[in-house]
């Protein structure tokens, strides 16, 4: 039997009277990469912060096997910081040890190209370097379940390529299982093992998509 990392049976979740979950259910295998699609507005993102543990649900299982981090849709660097002053902060807050979070920091950091950002300002960087700063930050939290939200909006097909593959060394550095949202199916599919298509609301997950991402993860590693 698979080995999973995340099981969620009949997950419902309302907002004041209006379900925007209504009965997802889905497994994700330890150490994937796994994609969820779905429409604007159809409840992705609330999914992946009920999978953080940051917001409750109605009703439904929901089992996190190992510790989960969140890289949220908006950006949430502080401006009056620079990029390693908002990256230890959230070490500190989550109580990680400062020279544990330092090493990952300087690692992973390496791995995702930002060695040489660390020093600098939110408004100084591009778009595509803060994203991967807030990766960083969830990096340093020392998760076995990394939760994307959304990281590919606003980047160019270049930036996205390289993006997917960062990804893809990072499962492999750190044993990761992975979640990305994205509401482009061409985004996940060569990312991801398998894709779950979510529905407009109030939604179920429709459809189970294999992806190219055994192949994808494959060649990323070799590189
Ligand atoms: N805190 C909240 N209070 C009330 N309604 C909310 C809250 N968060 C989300 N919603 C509503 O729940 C629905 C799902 O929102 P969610 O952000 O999870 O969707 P999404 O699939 O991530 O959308 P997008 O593709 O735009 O990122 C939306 O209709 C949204 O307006
Ligand atoms: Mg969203």
């Amino acid at each position: 039997m698979e080995d999973v990392a995340i099981i969620v049976r009949g997950l419902r979740k309302s907002y004041g009277g209006s379900l925007v979950l209504d009965g997802v259910s889905l497994e994700i295998p330890r150490g994937s990469i796994v994609g969820i699609v779905g429409p604007n507005g159809c409840g992705k993102s609330t999914l992946l912060r009920i999978l953080a543990g940051v917001e409750d649900y109605d009703e439904g299982v929901v089992e996190v096997r190992g510790r989960p981090a969140l890289v949220p849709q908006e950006t949430i660097l502080l401006p009056w910081r620079t990029l390693r002053g908002n990256i230890m902060l959230a070490a500190k807050i989550r109580r990680v040890p400062r020279e544990v979070a330092e090493k990952r920091m300087l690692e992973a950091a390496s791995i995702l190209g930002l060695t040489d950002y660390l020093n600098m300002y939110p408004r100084e960087v591009s778009g595509g370097t803060a994203r991967k700063a807030s990766i960083l930050m969830a990096l340093v939290l020392l998760p076995d379940i990394l939760l994307l939200d959304e990281p590919f909006t606003g980047l160019d097909r270049d930036s996205i390529a390289a993006l997917q593959e960062t990804i893809a060394r990072l499962r492999r550095a750190y044993k990761l299982t992975v979640v990305v949202v994205s509401h482009m199916l061409d985004e996940l599919y060569s990312l991801s093992e398998r894709i779950f298509v979510m529905s407009h609301r109030p939604s179920k997950i429709v459809r189970i998509e294999e992806g190219a991402g055994l192949r994808f993860n494959l060649r990323a590693s070799k590189g």
